[in-house]
């Protein structure tokens, strides 16, 4: 799969098959996430796979507090669309079967400009999700347990002593085929 396929197909993926992620795939799926850019060449990324049952099984207990969190804020936003509550409400609970995990924290605490390590850490999530699609592995880029509070008890779980959460990514072979959501018009100009 040439560059431009693999992100142009690449879909976030919420219903997994069981079957492992051999070990060597992941090592190579967060190699080519630290390929990322950064700024002033941080590299201000840590990246904790949870691929272990029992990592897995303390993750999703997390996951289904974050979504008993984000609930009041889905009905909210989609007052009219019960399914997309359901929906999304199921994917963090179960994670779609995912058996692994990637959470990407910062390295430390102390970083003088968020922004540009937050956009660095974001670059790395990115490459990792296409090196995962390259491979046939599906995933699913979660700020969902950010922004429910929740990443500082997962750093104290997963990568103590280490910076904030930025995002979580599930991973695993995918066991449906999503359709592309619509694309919005009127996002680009050229001058
Ligand atoms: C910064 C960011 C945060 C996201 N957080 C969540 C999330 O918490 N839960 C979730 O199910 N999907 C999440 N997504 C996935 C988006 O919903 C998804 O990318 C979008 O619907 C477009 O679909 P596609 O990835 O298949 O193109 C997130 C994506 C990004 C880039």
């Amino acid at each position: 799969m040439d560059t431009l396929e693999c992100l142009l197909t690449r879909r976030s993926v919420r219903m997994y098959k069981p079957d492992p992620i051999p070990r060597q795939e992941l090592e190579e799926i967060l190699a080519a996430a630290a390929c990322a850019p950064s700024a002033v060449n941080l590299q201000p990324w840590y990246l904790a796979a949870i691929c272990s049952p029992d990592g897995m099984a303390a993750f999703r207990d997390t996951m289904r507090q974050v979504a008993v969190k984000t609930r009041p804020e889905l009905e909210e936003r989609f007052p009219n669309h019960p399914q997309v509550i359901r929906e999304t409400e199921s994917f963090l609970v179960s994670l779609g079967g995912a058996p692994a995990c990637v959470l990407v924290f910062l390295l430390k605490e102390d970083y003088p400009d968020r922004d540009n390590v937050l956009q660095s850490a974001s670059a790395a999530v990115e490459n990792l999700l296409l090196a995962a699609w390259a491979k046939g592995i599906g995933s699913c880029w979660m700020t969902a347990p950010v922004s429910a509070g929740f990443g500082p008890v997962l750093r104290d779980r997963f990568a103590p002593g280490k910076g904030e959460l930025v995002a979580a990514v599930s991973l695993g072979y995918p066991d449906q085929t999503p359709r592309m959501p619509k694309r919005k018009t009127g996002r680009c100009v050229f001058l």
